[in-house]
């Protein structure tokens, strides 16, 4: 029976970069997630009949919120959801079945890097039917209805049994219970030479981080590819992801970099994050910035069955190193250069005017679904080194010696009072016109500007992305303020510096000057009272 439910609107509901994203304890608020999935729903036409998939990445309050949003779609005329069982699916996994099922969309319950736990991040976010994260229009909307709510639709009743494969009923919605995995993994098996990957004799270190791809990369890597039992750490995904950080960088994955860099260490090594869509790759003894991977990738993707006919084009975010837009020049296709936010390259990938695309923030992925994978990346990495029999650190310095490198490095300045970091941001856009001509050190400012897109497919334009210092000679600094954090601001600054022969310097070094330039631009330490970074990355 379906319940119509008096409420008040909220007024933090504001889709982030990535979804609606709050501490779990602001989730637990009387009927904050029964508003938000209602605003959902009030800003999509076609839900009669239609198809919903719900999962998440397993963390601190995914079973209850899946329960209510199954509930929800009953009272709110969906036909049909399909759920991961025990409300698991990867986002990329997501992705690929709100595809492959022609659902209208889907809900992924995830705060994807950041930690789990009662005291810790929950998120939602809408997917549309292309599998994507839905676009700004889409999410202005759902906000929009978030301040005017006063009712949700539920329909009474007991939890279903999210454990057990096969069908309910929930009134007149069947609620289809899959395995996580097996379409996923399906998926993968078209992309990637799985006889090759098996029978090149690589050993390898997975560290799931507690998270989602457990379950992904034990069935892909050891049940499907043979890799040695024991090959996917921290397999298990644990709802506050046993306590740490699930970020595949250089400080949360600091046991596999170790790993990978001391004696004994396997071919290669990656981990991911909360939900899976991110990845970190290490050779033996190599770390590779994803901004690099994604070049390095795509220089070689045509080296697996899925990409063996080329790519239509290259997508990077604006922050992403410019090491892809070589490497799109010399196959002769475009290169796309979008807002943060992988919703951005949604348009592009259902265009067919791009086939992979990557960002800074350790994301790759191509056409294969509408999200970043972080298993993916592995895999590609995975059928590259079997095709080539090099090891990654070769890849990497043919990469360098062929297309040059590209220094690169953010810096995060984590939990900064909003005011302060907003009044750097705001100094700084203030600046930009006075810019160009100034000398810092040996660097001299060729231009800067607040990246704004224009989407070539609709036409339509996101301002305010990012402010871009671009220093003659292809070096550049930008700021951006993070849109993913639940508590004050994280203040981003990217460093890139391109050199065509100096290849084997150390990243520190060959981003000194640009460091300080960074600090004299924009005040950091002024504004922040921070004299070092959080985290480097
Ligand atoms: C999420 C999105 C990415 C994006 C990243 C940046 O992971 O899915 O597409 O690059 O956030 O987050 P930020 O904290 O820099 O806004
Ligand atoms: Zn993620």
């Amino acid at each position: 029976m379906t319940t119509t439910v008096s409420t008040t609107p909220y007024d933090d509901q504001k889709p982030g970069t990535s979804g609606l994203r709050k501490k779990v304890r602001v989730f637990q608020q009387p009927h904050y997630a029964e508003n938000f999935v209602q605003s959902v729903f009030d800003s999509i036409d076609g839900k009669d009949g239609a198809t919903l998939v719900i999962g998440g990445d397993g963390r601190f309050l995914n079973r209850e919120v899946i329960q209510v949003a199954i509930r929800m779609a009953a009272a709110n005329g969906f036909a049909r959801v399909v759920v991961g069982q025990g409300g698991i699916l990867s986002t990329p996994a997501a992705s690929n079945l709100i595809r492959q099922r022609q659902a209208l969309g889907g809900l992924v319950l995830s705060a994807s890097h950041n930690p789990g736990g009662p005291d810790e991040d929950f998120g939602i976010k809408y997917n549309i039917g292309n599998g994507g994260p839905a676009p700004e229009k889409v999410t202005e909307a759902i906000h929009a209805r978030t301040k005017t709510i006063d009712r949700y639709l539920i329909v009474e009743g007991d939890d279903i049994d999210l454990d057990t494969l096969g069908e309910v009923q929930v009134g007149d919605l069947t609620v289809e219970v899959v395995d996580p995995v097996t379409d996923y993994a399906a998926l993968m098996e078209t992309l990637f030479d799985f006889d090759a990957i098996r029978g090149a004799g690589l050993t390898m270190a997975f560290d799931a981080m507690s998270a989602v791809t457990g379950p992904y990369a034990t069935e892909i890597l050891e049940n499907r590819l043979g890799f040695a039992r024991g090959t996917v750490r921290n397999g298990t995904p644990l709802p506050d992801f046993g306590g740490h950080h699930p970020d595949p960088n250089l400080v949360h994955a600091r046991e596999l970099y170790d790993h990978m860099m001391g004696k004994g260490a396997p071919d290669f090594g990656a981990a991911s994050d909360g939900d899976g869509d991110r990845n970190l790759i290490i050779g033996r003894g190599r770390f590779v910035t994803p901004s690099d991977s994604l070049a390095m990738l795509a220089a070689n993707a045509h080296l697996a069955p899925g990409y063996a006919g080329g790519l239509k084009g290259i997508a990077r975010s604006m922050p992403t190193s410019a090491a892809a837009d070589r490497v799109a020049e010399k196959l002769g296709i475009p290169a796309f250069e979008t807002p943060t936010g992988w919703k951005f390259f949604g348009n592009l990938l259902d265009a067919g005017m791009a086939t992979i695309c990557g960002e800074e923030s350790a994301g790759t992925g191509s056409d294969h679904v509408r999200e970043k994978d972080g298993l993916w990346a592995v895999l590609l990495w995975l059928n590259i080194l079997a095709a080539t029999g090099k090891s990654v650190d070769d890849i990497a310095r043919d990469h360098w010696a062929t297309y040059g490198r590209n220094y690169y490095a953010r810096h995060d300045y984590e939990g900064v009072e909003s005011e302060r970091a907003d009044a750097l941001m705001a100094e700084l856009r203030g600046k930009l016109a006075s810019l160009p001509g100034t000398r810092f050190g040996d660097l001299t400012v060729e231009a800067a500007d607040d990246f704004a897109y224009t989407d070539p497919t609709d036409q339509s334009v996101s301002r305010n992305q990012g402010v871009r210092i671009l220093f003659e000679g292809g070096s550049r600094v930008v700021f951006r303020l993070s849109g993913t954090g639940t508590s004050g601001a994280t203040l981003r600054v990217y460093l890139e510096r391109y050199s065509a022969d100096e290849l084997d310097r150390e990243t520190p070094d060959m981003l000194a000057d640009i460091i300080t330039a960074a600090d004299d631009i924009a005040g950091i330490t002024r504004h922040t009272a921070r004299t070092e970074p959080d985290v480097i990355t």
